[in-house]
């Protein structure tokens, strides 16, 4: 994968992909929940709301293609409105997983966006990327390096 042509982020920083899944943006909570990663530090680098292909859906979650929940989880977020965002700051990739909780909202811990507002695992109100690589891959799908805001 290229990174030709792209400018280089500052010493320490680091992105990732977050979308606010069709439950957030149904029950009016995103801006809440984009408020916590505000407070935090982090920078929003773009953002758009979006109702994601079926194909932007497969190729999302395509680490997931044959679990038994894959079907579930491709046509939970296609159609829909939904919010992607690229965010900005230090440790962004695991500090944002940490923020968000286990992927089970029931076992997320109070404290973490799941934990406090979620309840279904397919429809767990936030997604983000689980490493550096899964970032480059992800953020792909929905925005163009020209749409990234330093
Ligand atoms: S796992 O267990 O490692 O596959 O879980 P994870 O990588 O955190 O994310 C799994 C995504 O699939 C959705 N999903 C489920 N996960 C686990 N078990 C069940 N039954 C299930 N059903 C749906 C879950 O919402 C995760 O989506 P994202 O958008 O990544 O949070």
């Amino acid at each position: 994968m290229s990174l030709i042509g792209r400018p280089p982020l500052e010493m320490d920083m680091e992105r990732t992909f977050v979308m606010l899944k069709p439950s957030c943006v149904e029950r009016r909570i995103m801006g809440e929940v984009i408020a916590r990663f505000e407070r935090k530090g982090f920078n929003i680098v773009s953002m758009k709301l979006i109702k994601m292909s079926r194909q932007q859906a497969e190729e999302l979650y395509s680490a997931h293609r044959g679990k038994h929940f894959y079907d579930g989880l491709v046509a939970a977020v296609t159609g829909k409105p939904v919010l992607v965002l690229v965010l900005e700051g230090r440790g962004a990739v695991e500090v944002v997983r940490r923020m968000i909780g286990a992927t089970d909202p029931i076992k997320a811990e109070p404290g973490t966006i799941r934990g406090d507002y979620g309840s279904d695992i397919t429809d767990n109100i936030v997604h983000a990327s689980d490493s550096k690589e899964s970032y480059e891959r992800e953020y792909r799908l929905f925005f163009s390096d020209q749409e990234l805001v330093s």
